[in-house]
């Protein structure tokens, strides 16, 4: 009976887990891919190979960590021109944009 209930909580903490850090929806992940391409493409190039801003390829970005990229898009990088984007992305959406760019996704 202990050991059932014991599963039960699990179970409830691995859902409430993977939802904390669920992507965003199918609609969001294709504007999210939009905005990268024609915003984020207007400094970084429309293929991210770099333009006024630095090249957004997998090689380059190894160097940080989902967590530093995410912080990197919310807030800018203040003296640069690199803008911060908290008032158009939620954390949500800059995490996962950041993971979209380390695996190289983004065409
Ligand atoms: C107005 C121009 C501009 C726009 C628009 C822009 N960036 Fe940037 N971005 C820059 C510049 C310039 C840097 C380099 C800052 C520096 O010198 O550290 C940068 C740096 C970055 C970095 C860190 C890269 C590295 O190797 O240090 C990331 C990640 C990034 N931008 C993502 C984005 C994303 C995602 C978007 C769209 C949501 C975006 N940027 C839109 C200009 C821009």
């Amino acid at each position: 009976m202990r050991r059932t209930t014991g599963y039960l909580v699990a179970a409830i903490l691995l859902v409430a887990v993977t939802a904390g850090f669920a992507a965003p929806d199918a609609q969001r992940q294709q504007e999210l891919r939009y905005l990268l391409r024609h915003d984020c493409g207007a400094c970084h190039g429309m293929s991210l190979k770099g333009g006024l801003g630095p090249a957004l390829k997998p090689e380059r970005l190894r160097a940080y960590t989902v967590e530093q990229l995410a912080d990197t898009i919310l807030r800018g990088r203040p003296g640069t021109p690199m803008p911060p984007w908290q008032p158009f992305l939620s954390a949500q959406d800059a995490t996962w944009l950041a993971g979209f760019l380390k695996q190289g996704k983004a065409p």
